[in-house]
Protein backbone atom coordinates (compact mmCIF):
# COMPACT_ATOMS: atom_id res chain seq x y z
CA UNK A 1 0.00 0.00 0.00
CA UNK A 2 1.03 3.49 -1.11
CA UNK A 3 0.98 5.25 1.99
CA UNK A 4 1.75 8.24 0.82
CA UNK A 5 -1.08 9.08 -1.09
CA UNK A 6 -3.68 11.79 -0.41
CA UNK A 7 -6.66 9.61 0.25
CA UNK A 8 -10.33 11.21 1.06
CA UNK A 9 -12.53 9.41 3.00
CA UNK A 10 -15.81 10.47 2.54
CA UNK A 11 -18.50 10.31 6.02
CA UNK A 12 -15.24 9.95 7.81
CA UNK A 13 -18.14 9.83 11.29
CA UNK A 14 -19.89 7.26 10.33
CA UNK A 15 -20.06 3.69 11.09
CA UNK A 16 -18.19 2.40 8.01
CA UNK A 17 -16.14 5.92 7.40
CA UNK A 18 -14.51 6.02 11.21
CA UNK A 19 -13.45 2.62 10.56
CA UNK A 20 -11.80 2.86 7.52
CA UNK A 21 -10.07 5.73 8.91
CA UNK A 22 -8.33 3.86 11.85
CA UNK A 23 -7.53 1.28 9.56
CA UNK A 24 -5.61 3.72 7.63
CA UNK A 25 -4.00 5.35 10.15
CA UNK A 26 -2.95 1.54 11.45
CA UNK A 27 -1.83 0.90 8.74
CA UNK A 28 0.93 4.00 8.77
CA UNK A 29 -0.70 6.34 6.61
CA UNK A 30 0.34 9.98 7.99
CA UNK A 31 -2.86 11.79 9.19
CA UNK A 32 -2.01 14.81 7.35
CA UNK A 33 -2.57 12.35 4.06
CA UNK A 34 -6.23 11.55 4.43
CA UNK A 35 -8.65 14.19 4.12
CA UNK A 36 -11.74 14.60 6.11
CA UNK A 37 -14.63 16.62 5.96
CA UNK A 38 -17.76 17.12 8.06
CA UNK A 39 -21.24 17.37 6.85
CA UNK A 40 -21.71 20.59 8.27
CA UNK A 41 -18.42 21.40 6.20
CA UNK A 42 -18.94 19.75 2.79
CA UNK A 43 -22.83 19.04 2.22
CA UNK A 44 -22.45 16.24 -0.64
CA UNK A 45 -25.52 16.80 -1.75
CA UNK A 46 -23.92 20.30 -2.95
CA UNK A 47 -22.22 19.67 -6.60
CA UNK A 48 -20.62 22.99 -6.84
CA UNK A 49 -19.43 22.48 -2.91
CA UNK A 50 -17.76 18.87 -4.03
CA UNK A 51 -16.11 20.26 -7.22
CA UNK A 52 -14.80 23.47 -5.51
CA UNK A 53 -13.62 20.56 -2.99
CA UNK A 54 -12.34 18.30 -5.45
CA UNK A 55 -10.64 20.73 -7.43
CA UNK A 56 -8.41 22.83 -4.81
CA UNK A 57 -7.91 19.03 -2.89
CA UNK A 58 -6.99 16.52 -5.44
CA UNK A 59 -7.04 13.61 -3.92
CA UNK A 60 -5.35 10.64 -5.21
CA UNK A 61 -8.64 8.17 -3.75
CA UNK A 62 -11.40 8.22 -2.32
CA UNK A 63 -13.68 6.10 0.19
CA UNK A 64 -17.25 6.91 -0.03
CA UNK A 65 -18.95 5.54 2.74
CA UNK A 66 -20.89 9.10 3.08
CA UNK A 67 -24.74 7.72 2.68
CA UNK A 68 -27.96 8.92 4.11
CA UNK A 69 -29.02 5.73 5.89
CA UNK A 70 -32.04 4.13 5.06
CA UNK A 71 -34.47 1.44 7.17
CA UNK A 72 -38.10 0.70 7.14
CA UNK A 73 -38.62 3.68 9.01
CA UNK A 74 -36.51 5.92 6.71
CA UNK A 75 -38.29 4.04 4.05
CA UNK A 76 -41.67 4.58 4.59
CA UNK A 77 -41.56 8.18 6.53
CA UNK A 78 -39.02 10.11 4.05
CA UNK A 79 -38.49 8.03 0.71
CA UNK A 80 -38.25 10.46 -1.37
CA UNK A 81 -35.39 12.33 0.82
CA UNK A 82 -34.10 8.96 0.92
CA UNK A 83 -33.60 8.57 -2.76
CA UNK A 84 -32.87 12.07 -3.51
CA UNK A 85 -29.91 12.35 -1.31
CA UNK A 86 -28.14 9.00 -2.04
CA UNK A 87 -28.78 9.78 -5.75
CA UNK A 88 -26.91 13.48 -5.22
CA UNK A 89 -24.20 12.07 -3.02
CA UNK A 90 -22.96 9.18 -4.88
CA UNK A 91 -23.19 11.32 -8.36
CA UNK A 92 -21.68 14.82 -7.50
CA UNK A 93 -18.36 12.59 -5.46
CA UNK A 94 -18.00 10.19 -8.76
CA UNK A 95 -18.10 12.49 -11.00
CA UNK A 96 -15.73 15.30 -8.77
CA UNK A 97 -13.46 12.64 -8.51
CA UNK A 98 -13.65 11.25 -12.38
CA UNK A 99 -13.16 15.25 -13.51
CA UNK A 100 -10.10 15.59 -11.29
CA UNK A 101 -8.20 12.70 -12.08
CA UNK A 102 -8.74 10.23 -8.83
CA UNK A 103 -6.78 7.34 -9.42
CA UNK A 104 -9.65 5.10 -7.25
CA UNK A 105 -12.85 5.23 -6.03
CA UNK A 106 -14.46 2.69 -3.20
CA UNK A 107 -18.01 2.20 -3.02
CA UNK A 108 -20.08 0.71 0.24
CA UNK A 109 -23.49 -1.09 -0.80
CA UNK A 110 -25.40 -3.29 1.16
CA UNK A 111 -25.05 -7.04 0.23
CA UNK A 112 -28.21 -8.86 -0.93
CA UNK A 113 -29.39 -10.12 1.94
CA UNK A 114 -29.95 -6.76 2.60
CA UNK A 115 -30.60 -5.19 -0.78
CA UNK A 116 -33.30 -6.32 -2.46
CA UNK A 117 -32.35 -6.40 -6.44
CA UNK A 118 -35.71 -7.26 -7.82
CA UNK A 119 -38.15 -4.62 -9.30
CA UNK A 120 -41.29 -5.07 -7.10
CA UNK A 121 -38.92 -4.90 -3.75
CA UNK A 122 -37.13 -1.83 -5.55
CA UNK A 123 -39.96 -0.38 -5.83
CA UNK A 124 -41.23 -0.24 -2.01
CA UNK A 125 -37.66 1.26 -0.97
CA UNK A 126 -35.93 4.11 -1.95
CA UNK A 127 -32.45 3.14 -0.24
CA UNK A 128 -32.04 0.17 -2.32
CA UNK A 129 -33.09 1.97 -5.61
CA UNK A 130 -30.71 4.66 -5.13
CA UNK A 131 -27.40 2.40 -3.85
CA UNK A 132 -28.25 0.15 -6.82
CA UNK A 133 -28.28 3.08 -9.01
CA UNK A 134 -24.77 4.02 -6.87
CA UNK A 135 -23.23 0.90 -8.20
CA UNK A 136 -24.39 0.88 -11.74
CA UNK A 137 -22.83 4.62 -12.12
CA UNK A 138 -19.58 2.68 -10.27
CA UNK A 139 -19.52 0.19 -12.71
CA UNK A 140 -19.93 2.40 -15.55
CA UNK A 141 -17.02 4.81 -14.70
CA UNK A 142 -14.94 1.74 -13.92
CA UNK A 143 -15.59 0.77 -17.80
CA UNK A 144 -13.60 4.05 -19.13
CA UNK A 145 -9.91 2.97 -18.73
CA UNK A 146 -8.83 6.13 -16.66
CA UNK A 147 -11.21 5.33 -13.75
CA UNK A 148 -10.40 2.70 -11.40
CA UNK A 149 -13.41 2.74 -9.76
CA UNK A 150 -14.89 -0.20 -7.20
CA UNK A 151 -17.63 -1.11 -4.92
CA UNK A 152 -17.83 -3.64 -2.26
CA UNK A 153 -21.64 -5.41 -0.99
CA UNK A 154 -21.23 -4.85 2.91
CA UNK A 155 -23.55 -7.37 5.62
CA UNK A 156 -25.38 -5.81 8.12
CA UNK A 157 -22.62 -4.47 10.55
CA UNK A 158 -21.84 -3.61 14.46
CA UNK A 159 -19.04 -1.78 16.16
CA UNK A 160 -18.73 1.54 18.02
CA UNK A 161 -21.80 1.90 19.35
CA UNK A 162 -23.84 0.07 17.11
CA UNK A 163 -24.60 -3.58 18.30
CA UNK A 164 -26.78 -5.29 16.04
CA UNK A 165 -27.54 -9.17 16.55
CA UNK A 166 -25.37 -11.15 14.33
CA UNK A 167 -23.86 -8.07 12.76
CA UNK A 168 -20.44 -8.22 11.38
CA UNK A 169 -17.79 -6.60 13.17
CA UNK A 170 -16.94 -3.24 11.33
CA UNK A 171 -13.36 -3.17 11.51
CA UNK A 172 -12.92 -6.46 10.13
CA UNK A 173 -15.04 -5.21 7.13
CA UNK A 174 -12.83 -2.43 6.79
CA UNK A 175 -9.25 -3.68 7.31
CA UNK A 176 -11.40 -6.34 4.51
CA UNK A 177 -12.42 -3.02 2.21
CA UNK A 178 -8.91 -1.31 2.28
CA UNK A 179 -7.31 -4.66 1.19
CA UNK A 180 -9.71 -5.07 -2.03
CA UNK A 181 -8.87 -1.49 -2.89
CA UNK A 182 -5.48 -2.42 -2.96
CA UNK A 183 -5.75 -5.05 -4.96
CA UNK A 184 -4.31 -5.21 -8.51
CA UNK A 185 -7.06 -4.30 -10.75
CA UNK A 186 -7.19 -7.22 -12.56
CA UNK A 187 -7.51 -9.12 -9.41
CA UNK A 188 -10.58 -6.90 -8.52
CA UNK A 189 -11.71 -7.18 -11.60
CA UNK A 190 -11.93 -11.24 -11.81
CA UNK A 191 -13.26 -11.37 -8.24
CA UNK A 192 -16.08 -8.96 -8.94
CA UNK A 193 -18.37 -8.10 -7.25
CA UNK A 194 -17.23 -8.76 -3.39
CA UNK A 195 -19.32 -9.39 -1.13
CA UNK A 196 -17.77 -9.11 2.21
CA UNK A 197 -19.63 -11.01 5.85
N1 LIG B 1 -24.05 0.09 8.64
C1 LIG B 1 -24.35 -1.04 8.00
O1 LIG B 1 -24.80 -2.04 8.62
C2 LIG B 1 -24.16 -1.15 6.52
C3 LIG B 1 -24.47 -2.37 5.89
C4 LIG B 1 -24.30 -2.48 4.52
C5 LIG B 1 -23.82 -1.40 3.78
N2 LIG B 1 -23.53 -0.23 4.40
C6 LIG B 1 -23.08 0.88 3.54
O2 LIG B 1 -21.95 1.53 4.07
C7 LIG B 1 -22.02 2.93 3.79
C8 LIG B 1 -21.79 3.69 5.05
O3 LIG B 1 -22.79 3.30 5.99
P1 LIG B 1 -22.67 3.69 7.54
O4 LIG B 1 -23.43 2.67 8.29
O5 LIG B 1 -21.25 3.96 7.90
O6 LIG B 1 -23.51 5.03 7.56
P2 LIG B 1 -23.57 6.12 8.73
O7 LIG B 1 -23.00 5.57 10.00
O8 LIG B 1 -24.98 6.64 8.74
O9 LIG B 1 -22.58 7.26 8.21
C9 LIG B 1 -22.86 8.00 7.06
C10 LIG B 1 -22.05 9.28 7.10
O10 LIG B 1 -22.40 10.06 5.94
C11 LIG B 1 -22.56 11.41 6.36
N3 LIG B 1 -23.46 12.12 5.46
C12 LIG B 1 -24.75 11.84 5.21
N4 LIG B 1 -25.25 12.73 4.34
C13 LIG B 1 -24.24 13.60 4.05
C14 LIG B 1 -24.14 14.75 3.23
N5 LIG B 1 -25.19 15.21 2.52
N6 LIG B 1 -22.95 15.41 3.18
C15 LIG B 1 -21.89 14.98 3.91
N7 LIG B 1 -21.92 13.89 4.70
C16 LIG B 1 -23.10 13.21 4.77
C17 LIG B 1 -23.14 11.31 7.76
O11 LIG B 1 -22.92 12.51 8.45
P3 LIG B 1 -24.07 13.05 9.45
O12 LIG B 1 -24.40 11.90 10.36
O13 LIG B 1 -23.43 14.21 10.11
O14 LIG B 1 -25.23 13.41 8.55
C18 LIG B 1 -22.32 10.14 8.34
O15 LIG B 1 -21.09 10.57 8.88
C19 LIG B 1 -23.39 3.18 3.14
O16 LIG B 1 -23.22 3.34 1.76
C20 LIG B 1 -24.18 1.92 3.43
O17 LIG B 1 -25.04 1.60 2.37
C21 LIG B 1 -23.69 -0.07 5.75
Amino acid sequence: MNTQSTIYIAGHQGLVGSAILQELLAAGHAPETILTRTHAELDLTNQAAVQAFFAAEKPAQVYLAAAKAGGIHANSTYPADLIYQNLMIQGNLMEAAYQNGVQKLMFFAPSADTLPLDALALSDDSYAFAKTAGIKLCEEYASRDDADYRYILLPVLSGHGVQQHDGSHVDGIAAASINVMNLPKASYSQRKPHVLN
